[in-house]
């Protein structure tokens, strides 16, 4: 059965900062973010957005009134959790107005959580053939103020609807995965911003890709000629290219000219977002399908997904005949540009501002914040959620 992509969409807060200025407020060479690192900006979450907010904000820009009757399974992957019981899904499927005959989850294996609900979705979808499951990611990601991943921060979410005969990517059936238990990235259950051994996370990161596409390139007869281009969890933009370097020996100047190319349009949207963890790899999936003109139906694109701890997973997409009708671009293409850049000192101004987690009840205003649906406040240990456009 073809199985897939329908509709694709993310969302981003409205304010950012930008490299060269983080750079040289933390004195440190500008070049070593945009070139070493690879990044331009970074997406800066008000305290009026959380994993809900930015992944309701991300459904709500694809779903129409058809997908809010069919949906019956919302699957939310996210490491910013809100809660330890309560799936994040659920507050979605309020939010949006999901016909209720459905199921919601959350699912958490840091940045992996989306790629293991699009692996569910299908599964699904291979039993309901007339189901459309709603697949998020959504993240912030908060590694301290001058801290050595400060730079790899960002906020975002991912929002897609996955069902048979999807009309932008159709996922194919081999799969490539690798667990392993490894202390690389991870953020305790006491603690808001996550510990990294930074080093060690790249290397895995290469190993993990290079251990799935040596078992994919055994399941199945492809090579590297088999793709037209690749596409990579990207917690910074030099991340994947690193990765998809080693294996370029296997391919001709051409393949690696051609990956490469393509590669580059990959990374505009999070080389302007950041890392959103989860959404990450899907947000450089619509980068690659907005900004690539070279791009046709048949293409088959590789995808890589990495999540710290650690789970890897190489799989393929093969882009459909109305691909580029069903994407979002203009919508995208004005989220950014409607966004405000914020000085330094905003964002360690922005950065520091938390809900209270002392059971003291705060009423937050909303109507700073551009997004329709927000964090409105916290009562009596719940969180209130505002959809303004109801
Ligand atoms: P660092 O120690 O600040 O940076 O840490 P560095 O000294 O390694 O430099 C980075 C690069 O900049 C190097 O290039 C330098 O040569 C270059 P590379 O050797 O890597 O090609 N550089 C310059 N280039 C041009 N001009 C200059 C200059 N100076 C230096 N003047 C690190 C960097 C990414 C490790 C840190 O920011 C960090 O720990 N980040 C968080 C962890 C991370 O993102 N790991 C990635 C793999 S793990 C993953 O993807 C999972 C994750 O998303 C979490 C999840 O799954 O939930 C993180």
């Amino acid at each position: 059965m073809n199985i897939g992509i329908d509709k694709i969409g993310f969302y981003t807060p409205h304010t950012f900062i930008d490299m060269v200025k983080l750079a040289e407020a933390r004195g440190v060479d500008p070049a070593k973010y945009t070139i070493g690192i690879g990044q331009e900006q970074m997406a800066v979450s008000p305290v009026t957005q959380d994993a809900v907010t930015l992944a309701a904000n991300a459904a709500l820009r694809i779903l129409d009134k058809e997908d809010l009757k069919k949906i019956d399974f919302v699957i939310f992957g996210t490491e910013s959790g809100i809660d330890s019981s309560k799936s994040a899904a659920v507050y979605v499927h309020d939010l949006l107005g999901i016909q209720s005959s459905a199921r919601s989850i959350e699912i958490k294996q840091a940045c992996y959580g989306a790629t293991a609900g699009i692996q569910l979705a299908k599964g699904h979808i291979a039993l309901h053939p007339e189901s459309r499951v709603l697949v998020l990611g959504s993240d912030i990601s908060r590694y301290g103020l001058r801290s050595s991943g400060e730079v790899t921060q960002g906020a975002g979410a991912v929002a897609m609807v996955i069902s048979a005969n999807p009309r932008i990517l159709s996922l194919g059936d081999q799969s490539a995965y690798l667990t392993n238990d490894i202390m690389d990235f991870w953020r305790p259950t006491y603690s808001d911003t996550a510990y990294v051994d930074g080093k060690f996370s790249n290397e895995q990161y290469i190993a993990f890709f290079l251990n799935t596409w040596e078992q994919f390139k055994s399941q199945t007869d492809m090579t590297i000629a088999d793709f037209e281009a690749m596409c990579f969890h990207l917690p910074y933009t030099k991340m994947g290219m690193k990765a998809m370097r080693e294996i370029f020996d296997e391919g001709t100047e051409e393949d690696q000219k051609r990956l490469t190319d393509h590669y580059q349009l990959s990374t505009i949207y999070n080389k302007n977002v950041g890392n959103i963890y989860t959404g990450s790899l899907y947000l450089s999936l619509i980068s690659l399908l907005e900004n690539d003109t070279s791009l046709k139906a048949g293409n088959r694109i590789g995808l890589f997904s990495y999540g710290s701890g650690a789970v890897g997973e190489f799989f393929t997409g093969t882009l459909q005949p109305e691909f580029r009708e069903a994407l979002a671009e203009a919508e995208h293409k004005n989220l950014f540009a409607e966004r405000e850049e914020v000085s330094i000192e905003k964002y360690e101004e922005i950065f520091s501002e938390v809900l209270p987690v002392d059971g003291t009840n705060l009423q937050l205003d909303i109507e700073s914040d551009p997004a329709t649906i927000c964090v409105a406040g916290i009562e009596e240990h719940k969180r209130l959620y505002v959809n303004k456009s109801r």
